[in-house]
């Protein structure tokens, strides 16, 4: 039995750049959505063209009128703990505001039953923003891994996550910092407990698993080198690894210069990129690859980014957040032209939205505002090329999700306009073009810009829809 969804479809086809997403972009008015018995897109095009069932196959259909079908949206930096953080304000930038806000807050995990509570309203936040694939940075406690993963699986979502790893720092991360040797043992055992746990293969699974540093300043030299080694014999197995990388650059006590004069480093990447060994010599294992992803990455160097282009590393881009705790903004255009691959990261709670179409209305806007030269009016394909494929890109499962590519996992969001009524005033009087191509480039952007989760009614993960 096959089950066809009808709807306005819009997706980036193929496995192209950034830059390309235009010239990729699929608008199908009138289009079906098919999937088959195991979740899998069989067909993508016009309603009237789709193919006919063989004798014997039923065919279940959806009509979603005029709603619109979206690939969901892959967040690719988001923090658990930090799910009742959006408020948190008053810390200044972001050393200040991890030790005044948000180690506190993380801190209230410890009790598992906040920690269970905390699990399923962020668990509930991301279905209602459709995000149905995100790296998530996790809690220093198991017991609230263990909370998420098992919330997570029940939803139906896919997730990457791992436990917020902290060896060092000051007084108020104490309730989350541990040994160096529990660092090691507890993210192992998350990785033995929850990797591919839903399907024993990673290569079908929902559910894997990270190492995630917290940031340089989270750790030592010591913990880095065991990470590297702990990464050595875990990497085959489609382990990621996940942390944070020059997001704020204030002068003398911000943390680039920190992690520059902590280290003793040139480059911030070099802490993550195998310089340690135990004893704090050089020459360890790296922990850069095509599973690893930087978060922010806003005042990198040539060099830095190369070495991220060379390893496969990719960005999550978290513009929301940047305005929020004053971190600048990643440079677009050179950092796609070093050939890195760049999605979106909302940054809960540094950033105070959910939904991945918000961080693109920041992206578009932050962007623009770029000085000279550098300043790009982004195309919507390449918006939602950056919110959706590339985030599958970025979590190495292009080949899975991201797009209505037959054959692809059929992960989507059903969109019903007039379930918010500014985004369906933007939809029925704002598109003005005659030509087509422009209305479509019109009715796209409108959309992604006035998108809220009440008009998101719908979210599939493989075909099934998620809930909670
Ligand atoms: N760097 C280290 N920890 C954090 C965090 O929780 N949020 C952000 N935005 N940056 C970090
Ligand atoms: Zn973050």
């Amino acid at each position: 039995m096959s089950t066809t969804h009808l709807g306005r479809i819009f997706h980036v086809a193929g496995r192209p750049e950034a830059s390309d997403a235009a010239a990729a972009l699929v608008w199908i008015p009138d289009g079906a959505l098919v999937i088959d018995d195991d979740g899998v897109v069989s067909y993508c095009g016009p309603r009237d063209h789709r193919p006919t069932p063989q004798d014997g196959h039923d065919e279940v259909i959806n009509d979603h009128g005029d709603g619109f079908l979206l690939p969901g949206f892959v967040d690719t930096h988001i923090h658990f703990p930090q799910t009742y953080s959006l408020d948190a304000y008053g810390g200044g930038q972001l050393l200040e505001w991890l030790d005044n806000c948000i180690f506190p807050a993380e801190a209230r995990l410890a009790d598992p039953e906040f920690a269970t509570r905390i699990a399923r309203d962020f668990t509930a936040r991301r279905v209602a923003a459709g995000t149905t694939a995100a790296m998530v940075f996790g809690s220093a406690f198991p017991h609230a891994q263990d909370a998420l993963f098992a919330e997570t699986q029940r939803s139906g979502l896919r997730i990457v996550s791992g436990r917020g790893i902290q060896t060092v720092g000051s007084e108020s991360s104490a309730p989350l910092l541990t040994s160096e040797s529990d660092a090691i043992t507890l993210t192992a055992s998350e990785i033995d407990r929850w990797h591919a746990a839903d399907s024993g293969d990673p290569s079908t699974a929902l559910l894997q698993t990270a190492i995630v540093p917290r940031f340089s300043l989270s750790v030592t030299t010591e913990t880095l080198a065991a990470l590297g080694e702990l990464y050595d014999g875990v990497r085959a197995r489609g382990v990621y690894v996940h942390t944070h990388l020059n997001e704020n650059n204030r002068p003398g006590t911000g943390e680039i210069d920190s992690v520059k004069k902590t280290f003793e480093v040139d480059a911030y990447l070099d802490t993550y990129d195998g310089r340690f060994l135990p004893g704090g010599r050089v020459g360890g294992s790296s922990l850069l690859g095509r599973r690893t992803i930087m978060a922010h990455a806003v005042h990198c160097s040539d060099t830095e980014l190369a070495r991220m282009a060379e390893t496969g590393t990719s960005i999550a881009h978290c513009p929301v957040s940047q305005l929020f705790l004053g971190s600048g903004t990643m440079p677009w255009k050179r950092t796609l032209a070093a050939g890195v691959t760049v999605a979106a990261g909302t940054d809960v709670g540094a950033g105070d939205e959910w939904l991945i179409s918000r961080v693109l209305s920041d992206a578009f806007k932050v962007h623009l505002s770029e000085p000279g030269e550098d300043s790009v009016s982004l195309h919507p394909a390449e918006l939602l090329f950056t919110g959706t494929l590339a985030g599958a890109r970025a979590l190495d499962m292009e080949d899975r999700f991201g797009n209505f590519d037959v054959g692809k996992e059929a992960d989507f969001l059903v969109i019903q306009p007039d379930r918010w009524a500014p985004l369906d005033s933007l939809l029925r009087h704002g598109i003005r073009a005659d030509d087509d191509v422009v209305a479509r480039d019109q009715i796209l952007f409108a959309l992604l810009m006035g998108l809220r989760e009440p008009a998101i009614t719908e979210v599939y993960v493989r075909g099934a829809q998620v809930g909670v």
